[in-house]
């Protein structure tokens, strides 16, 4: 059986201003059915490198290959019309709007079946559900970053990239964030996630890739670089 390669990074230059490019050169690949997780120390470029790819910066070099389809320098918007996903590491709810106008503003592109899909989440995450006319600006850290994830589910995509998806969370709410994600991939959505918490994140992930300074360091399977005394010294804060 072959596996799909969704998304390929090839060479992806990019940067925030003409004088500093802040990704030099990276290499990327999620397969269809995989959760890989990027980690690297802080300023390393992970977020550049996910906003680059959702066409929230455009590259000055390189390509992305979504389904082999170019996409290199696309909009966010028409990378959501092919069924990417994106929650960003901060600012990723709508404070002053409620957890059910939050999730509406993710169908914005299908409104059709907006109501339908709503419940459907509203069942998957009934913490939501109970707190459905609450806006969002007044939920805990935990509570918002699963009113960001059901936003981006909104829209039914393929593949959810998210941003530091634990980050600030209590160690509850940290469990349950990796739960979902686990039944996310379980629901057939494949996701490129960063996270600085490596270790909860590789043990889940089947691959994964080590950024530094705006380059590929590392990259293997989740366990490989779990068990890498080198990855572990460098880039998990010891063993
Ligand atoms: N909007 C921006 N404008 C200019 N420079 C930026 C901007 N956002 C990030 N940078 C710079 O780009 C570099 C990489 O930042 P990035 O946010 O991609 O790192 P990161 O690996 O996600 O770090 P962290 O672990 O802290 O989230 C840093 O030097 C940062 O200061
Ligand atoms: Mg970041």
């Amino acid at each position: 059986m072959t596996t799909e390669r969704l998304i390929v990074v090839t060479g992806l230059r990019a940067g925030y201003t003409k004088e500093v490019e802040i990704l030099r050169g990276i290499d990327i690949e999620l397969d269809d059915h995989e959760v890989v997780t990027i980690i690297g120390p802080n300023g390393a470029g992970k977020s550049t490198l996910i906003k680059a790819i959702f066409g929230l910066l455009t590259p000055t070099a390189g390509s992305v290959l979504l389904r082999g389809e170019q996409v290199t320098g696309k909009k966010a918007h028409v990378m959501v019309g092919k069924g990417v996903g994106y929650v960003p590491q901060v600012k990723n709810v709508f404070e002053t709007l409620t957890v059910e106008e939050n999730l509406t503003m993710g169908a914005y592109l299908n409104r059709a079946n907006t109501a339908s899909q709503r419940d459907r989440l509203f069942e998957w995450f009934p913490m939501l559900a109970e707190r459905r006319t609450t806006r969002a600006g007044k939920l805990s850290g935990g509570q918002r970053q699963l009113v960001a994830m059901a936003r981006a589910l909104m829209a039914n995509p393929s593949i959810l990239l998210l941003d530091e998806p634990s980050a600030g969370l209590s160690p509850s709410n940290v469990d349950e964030i990796f739960n979902r994600i686990r039944e996310i991939k379980d629901r057939g959505v494949s996701i490129l996630m960063v996270e600085q918490n490596a270790r909860r994140a590789l043990a889940l992930s089947d691959r994964g890739y080590v950024l530094d300074q705006g380059t590929n360091a590392y990259t293997g399977t989740g366990r490989d670089l779990l068990h890498d005394p080198k990855i572990g010294d460098l880039y998990l804060g010891g063993r």
